[in-house]
């Protein structure tokens, strides 16, 4: 599904056009359509993606606007329950804000570009900062179903790259203002909010435990299966990245029950007043 074009919202030919038509890439093609929606001309100045299950944020939003992923040229289609499937532009803490409700992951196929052409489509457009919100499993005992945590760093155990050869960044992708926002959103917010690292495995089965066992040794503090490679895109694009993983269960083996998709969902679904409040007041901040 790859369509081997490039990123960064510029309109790269692909080769092999027979007819001499250049191809736009999936990003350009994305930028496009938001262009034609009219979204380009609302400004919008953040990005959000969401997590499994914590879809509900979108409804916090004011004179809000939503175009089905379908409808959009270019756009990947999302095959996972607890996904919606659309973006929606609306009005937040004085911002414009577009949320991707419904997020691709590599498990379904799709390459990391197609993955991360929405990112791409998106620093098109204008918009400044990017959070990335996902369900993740836990390693440490002590954080219950439903702890946030922002993400600090991460381990990308996925073996794919959004990014151009010309594009190798360098140390931690994660942006400091974005992290000071959080962290004075959570404060006025009175929410605890804990700090890790996610590791991202490919899914869609959930790790082992002995997958689970490496990625602490690792040092990381969550793991899941997405997030990593749109903040490498976000971050190749020149957007501010922040991200923050709801906690969603204790990863496989370091709690005393199998897991389910379900559980996840549900413990989202619990978390999500408590998520929605950081990520508006995050907004607020930035
Ligand atoms: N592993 C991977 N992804 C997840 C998990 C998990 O334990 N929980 C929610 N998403």
């Amino acid at each position: 599904m790859d369509d081997g074009g490039g990123g960064g919202g510029i309109p790269l030919s692909v080769s092999g056009s027979s007819s001499g038509v250049a191809l736009l890439s999936r990003a350009a093609r994305i930028e496009s359509a938001l262009r034609e929606r009219g979204i380009a001309e609302l400004a919008p100045r953040v990005a959000i993606v969401l997590g499994s299950g914590l879809g509900q944020f979108a409804d916090s939003l004011e004179d809000a606007t939503s175009i089905p992923y379908a409808d959009l040229d270019g756009m990947p289609e999302s095959t996972v329950p607890g996904h919606e499937g659309r973006l929606v532009v609306g009005r937040l803490a004085n911002q414009t804000v577009l949320v991707q409700q419904g997020r691709i992951h590599l498990y379904e196929g799709w390459s990391a570009r197609d993955i991360t052409a929405a990112v791409r489509a998106f620093a098109g457009i204008g918009i400044r900062d990017l959070l990335l919100t996902n369900a993740a499993g836990g390693l440490n005992r002590e954080w219950e179903p439903g702890t946030l945590m922002r993400i600090r760093d991460h381990i990308n155990l996925q073996e794919a790259t959004p990014l151009e050869p010309d594009e190798a960044g360098f140390g931690n992708p994660y942006s400091s203002e974005v992290t000071a926002a959080m962290e004075r959103a959570a404060e006025r917010e009175g929410l605890e909010v804990q700090s890790g690292v996610y590791a991202a495995f490919v899914g869609p089965a959930y790790e082992t435990p002995a997958e689970v066992q490496m990625a602490r040794r690792f040092g990381a503090d969550a793991v899941g299966m997405s997030t990593v490679l749109e903040v490498l895109a976000g971050h190749a694009a020149g957007m501010r990245v922040g991200g923050i993983s709801c906690i969603t269960n204790l990863a496989s083996g370091i709690g005393e029950h199998p897991l389910s998709h379900e559980e996840v969902i549900s413990a989202g679904v619990k978390a999500s007043t408590r998520f929605v409040h950081l990520l508006a007041a995050t907004v607020a901040e930035l």
